[in-house]
């Protein structure tokens, strides 16, 4: 077997900075996600038609064509349209954004609808307007049944950032491709990054059972 991670020590530095790269646009897209993913869930939910079939059709585009597919329509096929040329990181948060949102409107709709019922008849029998009632009793609620579904997403998001690496945008997986170019060895910057994004999830992992606890406790 021949593998050297000694080649790799110079490069750390500049796989390192990656880390920072990779979060910086998971963590915006994870809130814009979670924004417009809870204003499609509403959408969903509410009775006005209109705004049920846009939030559905909105989830069937985002959810049923792939990621990479979306990534490189709004990096390369819209400045082909628009004339602007989109900074990656842009590209990256837009793609990123929209597609968790479909998938966190689906998550919420859930957790509301696990509600039980029984809330929200009693919230409008005492007339509790509808933005104090999902806001102070359904949403309250609904957070500890949706928050192992949204770990999930968080870490979905997080691995499948690496796809980014595809549009040039320098994240940990495109600095481990290009140490790899760089020192004609692909087993140890890939192992690097693997162990990195690996570390990255775990974390995310333990701060969501944190999360958890906590609400449990407040039961
Ligand atoms: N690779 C899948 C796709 O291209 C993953 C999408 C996952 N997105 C998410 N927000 N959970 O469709």
């Amino acid at each position: 077997m021949d593998l050297d991670f000694n080649q790799i020590v110079p490069y750390i530095p500049f796989v390192l900075e990656g880390i920072w790269a990779t979060l910086q646009f998971v963590i915006v897209s994870i809130v814009v996600g979670l924004l417009l993913g809870t204003v499609l869930a509403l959408c969903k939910i509410t009775k006005i038609s209109i705004l049920r079939v846009f939030a559905n059709v909105y989830t069937s585009i985002f959810r049923g064509t792939p990621l990479i597919l979306q990534l490189m329509l709004i990096h390369y096929a819209v400045p082909q349209i628009t004339g602007y040329d989109i900074p990656a990181f842009l590209s990256a948060i837009l793609a990123f954004g929209l597609n968790s949102a479909a998938y966190v409107s689906e998550i919420i709709r859930a957790g509301i609808m696990a509600v039980d019922k029984g809330q929200i008849e009693a919230a409008e029998a005492l007339g509790v307007p509808y933005k104090p009632m999902m806001l102070h009793i359904i949403m309250p609620q609904a957070v500890k049944n949706i928050l192992p579904a949204l770990m999930n997403e968080f870490i979905t998001l997080t691995k499948e950032s690496a796809i980014v690496s595809t549009i040039g945008y320098l994240d940990l997986m495109r600095r481990a491709q290009i140490v790899q170019a760089d020192i004609y060895r692909a087993f140890e910057p890939l192992l690097f990054a693997g162990a990195i994004y690996w570390v990255m999830v775990f974390i995310l992992t333990k701060i969501g059972g944190l999360v958890e606890r906590r609400l449990r406790q407040s039961d």
